[in-house]
């Protein structure tokens, strides 16, 4: 199989300027330089939300060191692939910085933006305008043809058990599905932790694996040692899909809430808690979100090691899938 086929000219941006077909999906509190530096120098896409800076004149000051470090970086190793880093902006009216952000992502030229929680045409337009690639999550079809009618440049199908905000739907029907519309770029998102997952995301008909949980174990994540062991302790049954947490369902270690005093079985009862809503407790900061790809994860390694794990994992699964393929034709 050739897995270099091109399906339209994001994918050839893509597979020019990546060593592994993966994005570094962004997560708030967790992302940060070090960990996008780390992608793009290790020729995956890293990413982060632009509100995990505090300020804008933050998110400005992220950006030049991201991109001092990669120049650097590109100097000392001029044979090595860069990838270009993206910035996930939420775009719905909760958002108060989106304006100040988006002027900073455009001065700055940012090359991919990944957009969340809506679909706005100026936005897209604007970044089109300079240049930038827009990449944008969707759970279900309508959403789908929503982000392709609004011309963006690609769709991240965010799947059943995904860390954070997870859709429900069973990633083979819905890949499928926007295959038959679509032939655009596909990341997938949802549970993708090992090399192997990244080639089977391809072989399902996706373009790019989308990652989340599988970062947070990292030694560079901004993530406490005890989140970390949170997840490498976890399997699928520790996971729990609530919308009681944030107000739109996610996936959240059920320990985390244990050990906020929240009491599972009375969770589905609940409207949105009042220790939440009184901001005793904060979603995201004291209850932890992973996604059910946890269960393959049982280590901390830097992000260097991951992705030569990661590319030893994908090519050994694209031998195996070649000598397969060999042996039935
Ligand atoms: C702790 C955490 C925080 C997240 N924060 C964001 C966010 O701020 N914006 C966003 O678009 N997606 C966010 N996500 C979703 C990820 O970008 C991605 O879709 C998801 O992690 C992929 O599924 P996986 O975790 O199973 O790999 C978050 C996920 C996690 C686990």
């Amino acid at each position: 199989m050739n897995m270099n086929k091109i399906t339209n000219e994001i994918n050839n941006i893509f597979y020019g300027v990546t060593s592994l077909p993966v994005i570094a999906a962004p997560m708030f509190l967790i992302s940060n330089p070090d960990m996008v530096m780390a992608c793009c120098q290790n020729g995956i896409i890293g990413s982060f939300p632009a509100l995990n800076q505090r300020s804008c004149e933050g998110l400005d000051d992220w950006i030049k060191k991201i991109r001092a470090g990669n120049k650097i970086f590109a100097k000392e190793n001029p044979d090595k692939i860069i990838a270009p880093f993206a910035i996930n902006i939420i775009v719905n009216k909760a958002n108060p910085r989106l304006k100040d952000d988006l002027q900073i992502c455009i001065k700055h030229k940012v090359p991919i933006i990944i957009t969340s929680l809506g679909i706005n045409q100026d936005l897209i337009d604007t970044v089109h305008g300079y240049g930038g690639i827009i990449l944008h999550d969707v759970i279900n079809i309508r959403h789908a043809k929503k982000a392709i009618d609004a011309k963006v440049d690609g769709l991240i199908a965010v799947c059943n058990g995904a860390g954070g905000h997870a859709g429900t739907l069973n990633p083979f029907a819905f890949i499928g599905e926007l295959r038959s519309f679509y032939n655009g770029f596909i990341a997938l998102a949802g549970c993708i932790s090992k090399g192997s997952d990244i080639l089977a995301a391809q072989l399902m008909g996706a373009d790019f694996a989308y990652m989340g949980t599988r970062f947070i174990t990292t030694s560079e994540a901004n993530a406490d040692n005890e989140y970390k062991e949170m997840i490498k302790t976890a399997g699928t049954s520790d996971i729990i899909y609530t919308d009681k947490i944030s107000g739109i369902p996610a996936n959240f270690l059920k320990k985390s809430l244990t050990k906020s005093g929240i009491d599972i079985d009375l969770l589905a009862n609940s409207d949105t808690l009042d220790a939440i809503i009184k901001n005793e407790i904060k979603a995201w900061k004291n209850i932890w979100s992973a996604g059910q790809g946890a269960g393959a994860i049982k280590d901390t390694l830097s992000i260097e090691e991951l992705i030569f794990n990661l590319t030893k994992e994908y090519n050994n699964a694209l031998y195996r899938y070649n000598s397969a393929s060999d042996s039935i034709n």
